[in-house]
């Protein structure tokens, strides 16, 4: 038997994935959404002849001889929860919709869409939506087809039309994604199909919907089959009242029946009701499900059975007939999660996730980096304690994505000053992590630079020696860099004393820089002896502090890095070894 495909519609924020939907359900969730952002995951299904009835003569236009039983469509916030959505080894969906803003273009999120769909084989097609903002696009009260209502716009538009067509086409290719207009398609195979829809006007919405449904037909039917065995993710787990825990699931394979097991990597229970959403309807807005007997792939379900509250959004479940066999499955989903999860006691960052799937996209994401746990749960005061264990103190933290937190770890991790980070928006993850890691570098490296002599020279003004010895006191000027008391100061590769003080009007000074005036008091030489009016001193740097200098360049303004230089050459002249 073949299933619904399940498509999942995804994009960048408000291009209009959730208006997309509604137009085609013909109901209103995004005017009961609060601020009209997608907060929950809801199922719809469109049976094939709503589809056929939508569709009218498209269908035998692009020659699609419909027998798939209709589509299952997965609204979802953000691209977040695509990739949440996965079962073992790939995506739940079967084809995703990604929807782009024509006036908008290609957005952050957009490109982490196509991206996701790409590293997880996913077939796509391209909603190019809110055609009808378009300046000058004339809307039609009767034409829904784009093919028709495109010939209906004056030269003008259809001129502005090509070229922002064109530019989004252009820019896709550039990212190595190679699209076109629908109806211009040579090889469905090759290229992305671009839909041009309106969520608000509906426009190009019976071409979407055709478009799925022969892709589907054509390069999924093997994938559509179903077999006996039931499987399923959740997609929710919710609270009801007079039901108790209840989990929302989409249902990808095989049939369920009431009374069947249940089964997740934590938990095997009786199914005490199967509530369906009457089809047309969407999870979220149809409060009152009604209840059936049994329920076949693909289909949202939501499922009523003692002890759920385990149950995480995300995993995997199995349905069996007997308590034996779901002992069985029980043992193959552990397994599972075992191969996904990562064990070692090498140097690394600790992840924690709260499904397998989740986990398997939190290790994707870090790959680039070292990784010395992965596993499955809330996060622990044992997850903190690995942490801790890291020298590293870029790996002194947790990362957990769609996590809880329990309160010991959050307290023993503020102790212990192990960095716990959460999102449930896992780019975030990623971004936080790099930029915190940066910003720990940069710290480390400053910290390094604290004690070393930083390169600085200075002139002794002629006619402003204050004192000969004991110490000397000078008026100079700094010429580059930096000096500052303490630090030593040679001329012509001989030591020649050590900064006491610096002072301008009286006042002492931490440091002085380029072009500034000031007296400098200098323990060690006699002016007129060692130092004469003047002179060109520079700071005593040591080789060892040389090298530090270099490696930490990037901190060094211009012109510490030009009297650097000229010290690095001085002090070769003597000993060309020095700095090596
Ligand atoms: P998130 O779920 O928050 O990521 O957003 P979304 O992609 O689901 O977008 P949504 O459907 O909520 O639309 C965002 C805004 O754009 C709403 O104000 C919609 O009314 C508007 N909108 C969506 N599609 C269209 C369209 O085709 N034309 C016009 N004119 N407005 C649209
Ligand atoms: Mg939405």
């Amino acid at each position: 038997m073949l299933r619904q495909p399940i498509i999942v519609v995804l994009g960048h924020v408000d291009h209009g994935k959730t208006s997309l939907l509604d137009k085609i359900r013909q109901t209103a969730v995004t005017a009961k959404e609060a601020g009209g952002i997608t907060q929950e995951i809801g199922t719809t299904e469109i049976p094939t002849d709503v589809i056929k009835k939508i569709c009218g003569n498209l269908l035998d236009k692009f020659r699609i001889d419909i027998s798939i039983p209709g589509l299952l469509f997965i609204d979802t916030p953000g691209h977040e929860a695509f990739t949440t959505l996965r079962k073992r080894g790939g995506s739940i969906a079967d084809i995703a919709i990604v929807v782009i803003d024509i006036n908008e273009g290609i957005m952050p999120q957009t490109i982490e869409s196509l991206n996701i769909l790409r590293d997880s084989k996913t077939p796509f097609i391209i909603a190019l939506n809110k055609i009808d903002r378009l300046q000058g696009w004339a809307e039609s009260a009767t034409i829904c087809c784009f093919c028709d209502n495109i010939e209906n716009q004056s030269e003008d538009v259809k001129g502005d039309f090509e070229k922002i067509f064109y530019e989004i086409t252009e820019s896709l290719e550039s990212k190595g994604f190679a699209a076109e207009r629908f109806d211009r398609i040579k090889d469905f195979r090759k290229q992305i199909s671009v839909i041009p829809t309106s969520g608000k006007t509906g426009e190009g919405i019976p071409e979407l919907l055709a478009i799925l449904a022969g892709l589907a037909q054509q390069f999924l039917k093997d994938t559509l089959v179903t077999t006996k065995h039931a499987k399923g993710s959740v997609l929710e787990v919710k609270e009801v009242v007079g039901l108790g825990t209840t989990i929302d699931t989409v249902i990808y394979d095989g049939t369920v029946h009431k009374g069947n097991y249940l089964v997740s990597d934590n938990t095997v229970t009786k199914i005490r009701a199967l509530m369906e959403p009457a089809p047309l309807r969407d999870m979220r807005t149809e409060k009152k499900f009604q209840s059936v007997d049994e329920v076949s792939a693909a289909a949202g379900v939501k499922i009523v059975a003692p002890g759920l509250e385990s149950i995480v959004a995300g995993s995997e479940i199995r349905i069996a007939g007997s308590e034996q066999e779901a002992v069985q499955l029980q043992k193959e989903l552990q397994k599972e999660k075992e191969e996904v999860e990562v064990k070692t006691e090498k140097e690394g960052l600790i992840l924690k996730a709260g499904t397998i799937g989740s986990l398997e996209a939190l290790i994707n994401i870090f790959r680039q980096h070292p990784i010395r746990e992965a596993t499955l749960g809330k996060i622990s005061k044992e997850d903190v304690i690995k942490a801790e264990a890291n020298a590293d103190p870029l790996f002194r933290i947790v990362i957990g994505f769609n996590v809880h937190l329990l309160e010991e770890a959050e307290t023993f991790a503020k102790n212990k000053k192990i960095r716990i980070m959460m999102s449930d928006v896992i780019y975030r993850l990623i971004e936080a992590y790099d930029k915190w890691a940066g910003e720990e570098k940069e710290a480390a490296l400053m910290k390094g630079l604290e004690k070393v002599t930083r390169p600085g020279k200075l002139k002794l003004l002629p006619g402003c020696v204050f004192r000969a010895s004991n110490p000397a006191i000078v008026g100079c000027e700094v010429l580059g860099g930096i000096i500052k008391p303490g630090y030593k100061l040679f001329i012509a590769s001989k030591t020649v004393g050590t900064v006491k003080q610096i002072q301008s009007e009286g006042e002492n000074l931490e440091e002085a820089t380029i072009s500034d005036k000031v007296a400098v008091s200098i323990d060690g030489p006699t002016i007129g002896r060692q130092v004469n009016e003047s002179d060109t001193l520079y700071t005593d740097i040591s080789g060892s502090e040389y090298k530090k200098l270099r490696e930490h360049e990037k901190f060094l303004t211009e012109h510490e890095k030009t009297v650097l230089k000229e010290i690095e050459e001085l002090k070769r002249k003597n000993d060309p070894m020095w700095g090596y």
